[in-house]
């Protein structure tokens, strides 16, 4: 038996259940992890709450991003061994002392990322590697909004999008996260609690707008998200950290310039193994040049996932947040 956090019913960060749970043998083309660290996100909770259903009904161990040892191997795996460190991200199972995995879902980390850093970039640092690189090509010239500047997609997107040689402008909840996202590569912050982002980003740009738009808050910052961008800008909706987009009127695009919009996600962006393994590399290479740092500032204990949700839906958390067994 190991410790781990299940999910019994649908519900607030109360339903997080601490508790023990036995862990099979892995099977044909899987393998067995001991598992140093798991990440901490958003979509966590949309799993917790529902509104994403369990795709392995309940219970389900809760948390999709995770990092460890490989302490067995299933029938068929041919390239990992007991004793190989990897990361992952796949839907669910990730907050647990040792879990089962596809082994093609595995990433075998080079020496240059530790556990505890893994735990935090396969799922959030891939997601940034997309975003910035394969949803829109961001280069030295682009103009860029961030929504939630300082979060963990944030300060990974600000330092990322800067290392390319673009513009950076954040939108972030207080005084303090203005100060963080600006120290990670953001040249100009707004406190979209206050300001009128859109005006604000129209001084700021002094009147030509954003190339994309990358909003993971959603329900608040739509539609002026939109007024952001130039003629044939794109609308990156990615994430409903306040609440998902209720109706979305195409005609919006047309009014407002012509504007593109899509709402990627990266399982679809990481489905083929090529795929995810390019992302990875080029993920892992830009942390090991420096560029980007995966700045972990939140860790807490398996045992009080339940605290580790509630401050990352208060908006009391910064860069990643990540559960330790
Ligand atoms: N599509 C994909 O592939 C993909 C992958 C990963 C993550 N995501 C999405 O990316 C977004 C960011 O994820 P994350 O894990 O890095 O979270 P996060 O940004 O670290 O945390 C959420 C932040 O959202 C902001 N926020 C604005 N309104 C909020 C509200 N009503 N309640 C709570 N927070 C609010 C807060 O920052 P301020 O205080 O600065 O406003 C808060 O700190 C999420 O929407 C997530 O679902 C999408």
């Amino acid at each position: 038996m190991v410790a781990a956090v299940r999910v019994h019913k649908a519900g607030g960060p109360e339903v997080l259940t601490f508790e023990d749970i036995e862990v099979p043998a892995p099977g044909p083309g899987q393998v067995k992890l001991k598992q140093h660290a798991s990440g901490i996100n958003f979509i966590d909770t949309y799993f917790r709450m529902g509104m994403y259903p369990s795709p392995v009904g309940m219970p389900f161990v809760a948390g999709n991003e995770g990092a460890g040892e490989v302490i067995a191997v299933g029938p068929g795996v041919a390239d990992l061994k007991i004793g190989d460190r990897v990361g992952y991200v796949v839907p669910l199972g990730a907050y647990s002392a040792e879990r089962v995995l596809p082994a093609e879902r595995a990433v075998k980390l080079p020496a240059h990322i530790g556990y505890e850093q893994a735990a935090a970039t396969m799922l959030k640092g891939m997601t940034v590697c997309y975003l910035l690189r394969r949803t829109f090509d961001v280069k030295k010239g682009t103009t860029v909004l961030i929504h939630a500047a300082d979060g963990g997609i944030g300060l990974i997107a600000c330092q990322w999008a800067n290392a390319l040689g673009a513009t950076v402008i954040g939108t972030v909840g207080s005084k303090e996260k203005a100060e963080l996202a600006k120290a990670n590569g953001c040249h100009h912050t707004i406190l979209y609690r206050e300001e009128d982002f859109a005006a604000r980003v129209k001084e700021i740009t002094a009147g030509a707008l954003c190339d994309v738009v990358y909003d993971g808050v959603g329900k608040t910052t739509f539609p002026a998200s939109l007024d952001c961008l130039r003629p044939l800008g794109l609308f990156v909706s990615f994430g409903s950290s306040s609440g998902p987009i209720d109706a979305f009127n195409i005609g919006l695009l047309q009014a407002k310039g012509s504007l593109f919009a899509t709402r990627p996600t990266l399982n679809t962006y990481a489905a083929k193994r090529e795929d995810l393994l390019k992302l990875a590399s080029e993920t892992f290479e830009v942390i090991g040049s420096g560029k980007v740092k995966i700045p972990i500032n939140q860790k807490y204990a398996l045992k009080d996932a339940q605290k580790a949700h509630r401050d990352l839906e208060s908006r009391a958390t910064t860069g990643a947040s990540i559960l330790v067994p």
